[in-house]
């Protein structure tokens, strides 16, 4: 890693850092953090990803400032690979791709980046990685099922999905659209998959075994949750108590 006072186009990082709208939380180290819209070290615990990569490819599919790319690099990856679109290109006027690079030359790292669609990506145009990153990426999918066939495509063993969870009171395979700004007025949010309906997909697209690292949360949570958004930020109480995140680790 380099030193904290390093000096790139004649600035500090801590002005660097501070010239970036980020989205990832990342520690530079000596006090230097990037204040992310994520809070991204809390959703790293939640992922319970494996305490070494060793030997192992990752492909990280919208690692967008490529926190989970570099952690993967540092729990000793052979070869990463961060990929983007929407944020990287251009497809938001706030963001970009300076976190990454600003990001990936402090920590010397040798992650690779490529700009690609997930529904561009295929074995043959990009290879097939051991692990495969679909973290807060599904959600954004007009066509869900047809992106799942695209991470399948390039996946050898793991897919990790974290994700929005919907219609979290019913129980058979059901999908929730949005067509505007239903989920959180982000008009970039297109679907909420049940948990049944995110099993379904995933078994559709040729995953054998399923592990729910992290179940949506009991009614009561959601209640408490639902409440609170409500007044801070006026999200709508019934839709918001049908959803929550889940991650599961799917397997070859
Ligand atoms: C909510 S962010 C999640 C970032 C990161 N994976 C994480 O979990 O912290 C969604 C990311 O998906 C990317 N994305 C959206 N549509 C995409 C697409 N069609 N192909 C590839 N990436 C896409 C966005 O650019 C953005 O970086």
């Amino acid at each position: 890693m380099n030193d904290t006072n390093e000096h790139s186009g004649g600035e500090p990082l801590q002005q660097q850092v501070e010239a970036i709208k980020w989205y990832h939380t990342i520690d530079f180290g000596g006090g230097v953090v990037s204040r992310g819209l994520d809070n991204t070290p809390d959703k790293l615990r939640r992922l319970k990803l494996p305490d070494s990569f060793a030997g192992k490819t990752v492909l990280d599919i919208g690692a967008w400032d490529g926190f989970f790319s570099f952690e993967a690099e540092r729990r000793g990856a052979a070869r990463v690979l961060a990929t983007d679109s929407f944020i990287w290109g251009g497809g938001n006027p706030w963001y970009g791709k300076g976190g990454f690079e600003l990001a990936r030359r402090h920590f010397n790292s040798k992650v690779l980046d490529r700009e690609i669609d997930i529904l561009e990506m295929s074995a043959e145009k990009i290879d097939r990685w051991d692990i495969v990153f679909f973290l807060g990426v599904l959600y954004h999918m007009k066509h869900p099922l047809l992106a799942l066939e695209h991470a399948a495509d390039v996946t050898k063993e793991l897919l990790v999905v974290e994700t929005v969870v919907d219609m979290l009171n019913i129980s058979r395979p059901a999908i929730a659209f949005y067509p505007g700004g239903e989920l959180s007025q982000d008009p970039s949010n297109w679907c909420g998959p049940n948990p049944s309906a995110l099993i379904g997909m995933l078994q559709t697209v040729g995953f054998k075994r399923f592990d729910v690292v992290m179940p949506p949360r009991p009614l009561a949570m959601r209640f408490v949750n639902a409440l609170q958004l409500k007044m801070r930020k006026n999200f709508p109480f019934l839709p918001q108590l049908r959803t929550d995140r889940m991650v599961v680790h799917a397997w070859k």
